[in-house]
């Protein structure tokens, strides 16, 4: 994020806590409560979002060198990324073209030279080109240029690496403009400087929630002094935060207790992540959360439209975590995961709740103004065909 930014932030969230005020938006907004349950409306998310739109899957930190692979499921397609022998990362379905079997049972690896898929022993090399048919000579005539894994888009930047998970045709360009997706987040992400951080920690949960519901937890402070009495409310001052809308993108700040101290200091000396959270949405599906030593990283993937499964990962900066004994990563990660418990908590309720005639639609203050926006670039994305299809 950059300095003037930061400053900024700081100084609007600073006039918040001066002149009781808060981040308003012009008036309430809404979403129809089906949107979270409705069977249509979630193929139609499904099929668009999650197959249209580039989706974090994986990280470079675990794809640093040739051989290293992750394999990923939760958007529905079954996914294998691996990086060649010429330093390039490739993404694949994984799936043998022999008779559609799993080839890549794992979830991570490294050192691999082949895939081999456990059936028949067909082998693919590391740029998904079938390299090996078990009695060959007996199958049958196979063009086996024709018959390479299915490629996919893909793109890596700021340390987290993205796929459109749609099957490209034969000889279809495999890369995208992962910039121009981003955009006008690019400054902000380059700035913090992620390609070397280290994955610390992935675990995935399973709410029962509305893959959206899962992201609203995260669109505002409001609820944070009623749920989190134990856990992230001592830390934060009470509903002091400033939005952003950045395309179909989002990024705002969090104040900590601390944003006071800040007054009277020179602007140069102010480091929000000393003072603040900083948060992006990443549409559709992707928050990103800087404190002062890492970066959360929350996916949440459709699985029913009453459920979801939510990955949730920490990177790390090398220095940082050479200079903190494991002890404290764990307690940091166990402190996030008890706040996460409260949210599903209370959000499986209301996944629960949405069939039961009380409410027609979802009602946010003005204060709660994000998840407005993100409601309406959903039922935007919706409607339209994405810019990377
Ligand atoms: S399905 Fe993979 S080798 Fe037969
Ligand atoms: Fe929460």
């Amino acid at each position: 994020m950059q300095h003037a930014d930061q400053v900024a932030y700081l100084e609007r969230m600073l006039g918040m806590v001066r002149n009781n005020t808060r981040d308003d938006g012009p008036g309430l907004s809404h979403t129809p409560v089906e949107t979270y349950y409705d069977a249509d409306r979630f193929r139609r998310e499904v099929d668009l979002l999650f197959r249209r739109h580039p989706i974090v899957v994986g990280f470079s930190s675990q794809l640093r060198r040739a051989g290293d692979f992750v394999t990923h499921d939760h958007t529905g397609q079954p996914i294998l990324v691996t990086r060649g022998t010429d330093g390039l990362l490739r993404a694949f379905l994984n799936v043998c073209r022999h008779r559609g079997a799993t080839v890549e049972p794992k979830a991570c690896g490294a050192n691999k030279r082949a895939f081999v898929c456990a059936y028949h022993g067909w082998s693919y090399d590391l740029t998904g080109r079938l390299v090996g048919i078990t009695d060959g000579a007996m199958f049958g005539d196979v063009d086996r240029a024709a018959y390479g894994l299915r490629r996919l888009k893909v793109a890596e930047k700021h340390g987290l690496v993205w796929v459109v998970p749609t099957a490209l045709a034969n000889g279809e360009d495999a890369g995208f403009d992962i910039d121009a997706y981003l955009e006008p987040l690019g400054a902000d992400l380059s700035g913090w400087d992620m390609q070397g951080w280290e994955l610390h920690n992935s675990q995935p949960i399973r709410p029962r929630m509305n893959w959206k519901l899962v992201i609203d937890t995260f669109l505002e402070l409001y609820h944070f002094r009623y749920l989190h009495p134990g856990t992230v409310y001592p830390l934060f001052l009470d509903n002091v935060a400033t939005y952003e809308r950045m395309g179909s993108h989002m990024r705002w700040a969090a104040a900590k207790r601390t944003l006071t101290e800040i007054e009277g200091q020179p602007t140069e000396s102010w480091r929000i992540r000393d003072h603040a959270i900083v948060f992006y949405q990443l549409f559709p599906n992707t928050v990103l959360t800087y404190t002062q030593d890492h970066c959360g990283v929350f996916t949440s993937f459709p699985v029913t439209p009453d459920e979801s499964v939510m990955q949730f990962s920490v990177l790390v900066p090398p220095e940082e975590k050479a200079q903190k004994p494991e002890s404290y990563w764990k307690k940091n990660v166990d402190f996030f995961a008890t706040a996460l418990v409260e949210d599903f908590g209370i959000g499986e309720t209301i996944q629960r709740n949405f069939r039961s005639g009380a409410n027609r639609e979802q009602t946010f203050g003005k204060f709660e103004k994000a998840l407005g926006w993100y409601h309406e670039e959903v039922e935007r994305a919706v409607l339209s065909s994405p810019p990377h299809a």
